[in-house]
């Protein structure tokens, strides 16, 4: 548990955040596919990332940590096994929280020649795998969950021939989109996946850098399709990996709730995939400034961000939904929290993938904002924020879900009283410096 008082003075400052989360997932994953080592500096070293590391390592890849001679910075090298080298688990795959490694994991193992069997914790053994079953299932491949409830411990059997299909995922996911296009190096033929909108698109930039042949096109619609065409070797490379726009999110939104706070947030990544919440908080009247602007293959960015009075819309009420959802979909936890701080309503709609997340994050943000004192609705796609209400301390039930944990840390920069997080620790999932970072800027 920790007790979290109200900000005092304003929050002024420069900060680096962590890695990117989903970067660092991916950096270790197609390393492992590659042949050669990869070398990456400015992994995230959180649980989740760690849980892709042991499992790879369980199949015979040799990740080794130093630190750069030159500059003392930690990196990691993979020494890469390539495609069809790794070396059957001797006990199942633990993914801990991770529905990253969860999902893209299924994917390579499904194409493997062993039979294998991966599971997660109780959170990742109620999250919906049936998303990643059906397509890679329909490309020939073998995988069934264990209790008969499309969720993990799944089994994969393995010697499967594979091949390549057009599929169309019902909701835009990065997770389904990686997982089909992992199982697609292997098929005998090209693999496409068509989804609503256009996902982070970390694994189409990244594989593409590997050597793959991949890339995506968007339809008039909006809808968008990643196209592989299998064959093309994979080579190890360099990786660089910012800051995470998911954890900046915290500080982004605490500065523009405190009055006063000027922050500059360093090195954080700012591909339009993931930038969501920074053309949304703009619309709402945010004073956020991208500085010294990189957009050399994943775009990255300083983002400095002041202290304003946000608005809604003509009718006081601000709409977030549609195309925008999946590109700030995690951090629809904390942008709720600011929302409850304005003087005009805010709907978040067309966000149902929340409740699929680490935890049912509709139902969970509604709880706590509502144990705040916030005037607050869920429905069945999102919530609705009557904003304006003043918020109280409270005893934050995080459902040991590190984003509400670190979403009602910041709520409490704004209310009287005393915020106790309860699971506190849950942070080291995708940010285990968090409570001290926090605390450097009080
Ligand atoms: C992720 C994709 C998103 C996101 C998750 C990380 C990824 O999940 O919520 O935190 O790294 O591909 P979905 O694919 O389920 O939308």
């Amino acid at each position: 548990m920790i007790a979290l008082e109200r900000a005092t003075k304003p929050l002024k400052g420069d900060i680096c955040v962590p890695g990117d989360k989903s970067i660092s997932h991916r950096s270790i994953m197609f390393g492992a596919l590659a042949k050669g080592t990869t070398e990456i500096t400015g992994f995230l070293e959180s649980a989740d990332c760690i849980s892709t590391i042991e499992c790879f390592k369980k199949m015979g890849v040799i990740i080794e940590r130093a630190l750069k001679p030159s500059n003392g910075v930690p990196m990691l090298t993979v020494h890469g096994n390539g495609l069809n080298n790794f070396t059957a688990p001797d006990s199942t795959l633990y993914t801990g929280n991770s529905g990253t490694t969860t999902r893209l994991m299924t994917g390579i193992l499904a194409a493997q020649p062993f039979d294998s069997m991966i599971t997660g914790d109780s959170s990742i053994e109620k999250r919906p795998m049936k998303r990643v079953m059906t397509p890679l299932n329909q490309m020939g491949a073998d995988i069934t969950s264990l209790k008969g409830n499309d969720c993990a411990p799944l089994v994969i059997k393995g010697g499967k021939r594979l091949h390549g299909i057009t599929y169309r995922s019902p909701v835009a996911s990065a997770q389904v989109k990686s997982a089909v296009i992992l199982a697609g190096l292997y098929a005998d033929s090209d693999t496409v996946v068509w989804e609503p909108a256009l996902s982070r698109n970390h694994t189409e930039i990244m594989l593409s850098a590997f050597g793959a042949d991949i890339h995506n096109e968007v339809a008039r619609d909006g809808s968008s399709a990643a196209i592989l065409h299998p064959g093309m070797p994979l080579h190890g490379i360099r990786i660089n990996i910012p800051g995470d726009i998911s954890s900046a999110a915290y500080f982004i939104v605490a500065a523009l709730m405190v009055p006063g706070s000027e922050l500059l947030i360093r090195n954080v990544g700012v591909n339009s995939t993931r930038a969501g919440i920074i053309t949304v908080l703009k619309q709402m009247g945010a004073d956020i400034t991208l500085l010294n602007e990189d957009n050399s293959t994943e775009a990255k960015a300083d983002i400095l961000v002041k202290y304003s009075e946000l608005h809604g819309n003509a009718n006081n009420c601000f709409e977030i939904g549609g195309k925008d959802i999946p590109t700030m979909i995690d951090e629809l936890p904390v942008v709720a929290v600011l929302a409850a701080t304005g003087n005009f309503d805010t709907v978040i709609k067309d966000a149902a993938e929340l409740k699929v997340k680490e935890s049912n994050r509709i139902d969970s943000v509604v709880e706590n904002l509502k144990a705040m004192g916030a005037d607050v609705e869920a429905t069945d796609d999102g919530m609705i924020i009557h904003g304006g209400k003043p918020l109280h301390g409270a005893d934050i039930n995080t459902h040991n879900d590190h984003r509400l944990a670190m979403s009602f840390a910041i709520a409490s920069l704004v209310a009287e009283g005393t915020t106790r997080i309860l699971d506190d620790a849950c942070v080291n999932i995708s940010y285990p410096s968090f409570f001290k970072d926090l605390q450097s800027l009080l």
